[in-house]
C-alpha cells in the first residue's frame, strides 16, 4: 500500500503534484528559492494546467537531484472522479520507482481512488516470465493522515484476486485447482467452502451442468462458498452464481481458433464471485451471502454432449441442445436452481462471461444488466459509479423469449444470433422462480487486450467492487 507522510524524509525518483487548471500554487515542501524558480518558468511557459498537461523541472533542493512534474487536471468545475483516475492512471503508469504525489485540492488527493489506481498500475500477471514488469512505490504528501487497510484497500485487493485467477491460463486452472483455490481464500478471508463432485452431483440431477463438463478429463466441481454476515436473519440470503467454465472450446459446436484463444477467461463469472466473497468476509458485511460455482470445462471426446441432445435440467425443465457452445446458460441454470432449492437463497445475482452477443452490443465500455427489479437495477447501477464501472440495462422482453421454446423440449439453449445476449437472459430467467434477480454478462469487460482508461490490460476484475457495495448496502 501507499503511505501518507506530512514530512519529507528522503529523496524520490518522481515527484508529482496535481493542480486544477489556473489553480497552480508551489508545492509546498519545497524551499523558497525552487519555487521561485518553478513559478517563473511556468509563466514562461504558460502552463495553466488543463487536463492532462504536464511540465517537468529538474533541480539541486539540498544536495537531491529532484525530478518534479507539474500535472493539470484541468477545470475545477469540470472535475469528475472518473476525469481523476483517468488522470492518475496515465501520470503514474509511465513512471517507475519510488514517487511522491502530492496535491493541495482534497478532491485530487481522494485516497479512496488512489488505492484503486495504485493496486490496478501495481497488478500485472508477470508469474510466468523472468523479467517482472516493474512495480512503484507511492508516497501521498497530505496534511492529514488515513487510517490503514481499510475498505478500499481490501476491495482493490480483492479485484486483484479476481484478475489473476482470469489472467491464469486453463492448464492451471481447471474445476478441481478452481475449488482448492476458492478453499483457501475461504479460509484466508473467512468463507465456508464445501466442494460437491461428480457422483453428488449426480445425485441432485444436474445434468445440464454434467453434460456440459462431460467429456473433459478434468471432473466437474460444484463449488459452495458460505458466509453468514448476519446471523440474526439466518434464511435471508444472497444467492451469488458465477459461471466456471474453466475453459469453452466450444465442445462440438467448436469454436474457430481466434475465438477460443480467450477461453481461459470463461470463468471470469467464478472468479468475480470469489473476490467478492473474500472482499464480503474481511470486511465482515452484515449480510448472508452464499456464492455457486458449477465448474466444468466444455471440451470435445466420443462422450461428448450433442447438438440435438435434450437435457433434463436440476429443476425439472428440460432443454434441446442446439449449439454446444452455448454452454454457460446450461450450468447456471444448474446452479441457479441448487441455489434456490438446496441453499435456499432468497434473491440472485448471476456474473457471465456469456454471450459474444454482448460485446456485439456493448462492446467493452459497459456490462449489460437484466433484472425483473427497476429498484435493485439502480442500485447496482449507482454501486458502479462509485468505482467507476458502467453497466447498462438491457431488455427482457417475451419476443426474446419466444425465441427459446423447443418443439421438441421445454427449451432450447440457443435462439441464434439476432438478440444472443438478450434471449440467453431469458434462458435464465426460466430458473429464477420468480424470485428478485440480476444477471450481469461481462463478455465485454472482464478482459481487454488493450489498456483501458484507467485498467491495464488483461483480465480486469470488474463487478467485484460494485457487487461487494451493492450487497453491502442492499436492505
Ligand atoms: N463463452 C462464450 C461467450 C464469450 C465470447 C465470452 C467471447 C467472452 C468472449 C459463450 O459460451 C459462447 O460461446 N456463446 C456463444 C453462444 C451462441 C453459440 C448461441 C456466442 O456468443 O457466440
Ligand atoms: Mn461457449
Ligand atoms: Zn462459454
Amino acid at each position: 500500500m501507499f503511505r501518507v507522510i506530512n514530512k519529507i524524509e528522503k529523496s524520490y525518483d518522481e515527484n508529482v503534484t496535481l493542480f486544477f487548471e489556473d489553480k497552480i500554487s508551489t508545492c509546498e515542501y519545497l524551499s523558497e528559492e525552487s519555487r521561485k524558480l518553478i513559478n517563473k518558468v511556468i509563466e514562461k511557459e504558460k502552463f495553466t494546467g488543463k487536463f492532462k498537461e504536464t511540465i517537468k523541472f529538474t533541480f539541486l533542493e539540498n544536495g537531491y537531484l529532484v525530478t518534479l512534474t507539474y500535472v493539470g487536471a484541468g477545470k475545477k468545475e469540470e472535475f469528475t472522479e472518473d476525469r481523476l483516475r483517468e488522470l492518475l492512471f496515465s501520470t503514474l503508469s509511465k513512471m517507475t520507482g519510488n514517487i511522491l504525489l502530492s496535491s493541495e485540492e482534497p478532491d485530487l488527493c481522494n485516497t479512496r481512488i488512489l488505492t484503486e489506481i495504485f493496486y490496478n498500475i501495481n497488478y500485472s500477471f508477470d508469474v510466468y516470465k523472468e523479467k517482472k514488469n516493474a512495480k512503484i512505490n507511492l508516497d501521498i504528501f497530505k496534511e492529514q493522515k488515513t487510517e490503514g487497510m481499510g475498505e478500499d484497500e481490501i476491495l482493490a485487493i480483492s479485484t486483484n484476486i479476481t484478475r489473476a485467477l482470469i489472467d491464469e491460463p486453463a492448464n492451471i486452472i481447471n474445476p478441481e485447482s478452481l475449488a482448492e483455490t476458492a478453499e483457501a481464500l475461504g479460509r484466508e478471508f473467512g468463507f465456508a467452502t464445501e466442494i460437491l463432485e461428480e457422483d453428488k452431483i449426480k445425485e441432485l440431477g444436474m445434468e445440464a451442468f454434467l453434460a456440459v463438463g462431460r467429456a473433459s478429463i478434468n471432473k466437474p466441481k460444484l463449488i459452495v462458498m458460505r458466509y453468514f454476515g448476519d446471523k440474526t436473519q439466518r434464511d435471508k440470503k444472497y444467492g451469488l452464481i458465477g459461471k466456471g467454465l474453466t475453459f469453452d472450446s466450444g465442445g462440438l459446436c467448436i469454436k474457430p481458433a481466434d475465438g477460443m484463444l480467450g477461453m481461459k477467461e470463461d470463468m471470469g463469472g467464478a472468479a468475480t464471485v470469489i473476490g467478492t466473497m473474500c472482499s464480503l468476509a474481511k470486511l465482515g458485511v452484515k449480510k448472508n451471502v452464499i456464492a455457486i460455482v458449477a465448474a466444468c470445462e466444455n471440451s470435445i471426446s466420443s462422450n461428448a454432449y450433442r447438438p440435438g441432445d435434450i437435457l433434463t435440467t436440476m429443476s425439472g425443465k428440460t432443454v434441446e441442445v442446439i449449439n454446444t457452445d452455448a454452454e454457460g446458460r446450461l450450468t447456471l441454470a444448474d446452479a441457479i436452481t441448487y441455489a434456490i432449492r438446496i441453499e435456499k437463497v432468497s434473491e440472485i445475482l448471476d456474473v457471465a462471461t456469456l454471450t459474444g452477443a454482448m460485446m456485439v452490443a456493448l462492446g467493452f465500455a459497459a456490462t449489460g444488466v437484466y433484472s425483473n427489479s427497476d429498484e435493485k437495477y439502480l442500485a447496482l447501477e449507482s454501486a458502479g459509479k462509485y468505482w467507476g464501472e458502467k453497466y447498462w440495462r438491457m431488455p427482457l422482453f417475451d419476443e426474446y423469449g419466444e425465441l427459446m421454446k423447443s418443439d421438441v423440449a421445454d427449451l432450447k439453449n440457443s435462439g441464434g444470433r439476432w438478440g444472443g445476449a438478450n434471449s440467453a437472459a431469458k434462458f435464465l430467467e426460466e430458473f429464477t422462480e420468480g424470485l428478485p434477480w440480476m444477471h450481469l454478462d461481462i463478455a465485454g469487460t472482464a478482459f481487454s487486450d488493450k489498456d483501458k482508461k484507467w485498467i491495464k490490460k488483461g483480465a480486469t476484475g470488474v463487478a467485484v467492487k460494485t457487487i461487494y457495495t451493492y450487497i453491502k448496502n442492499m436492505i
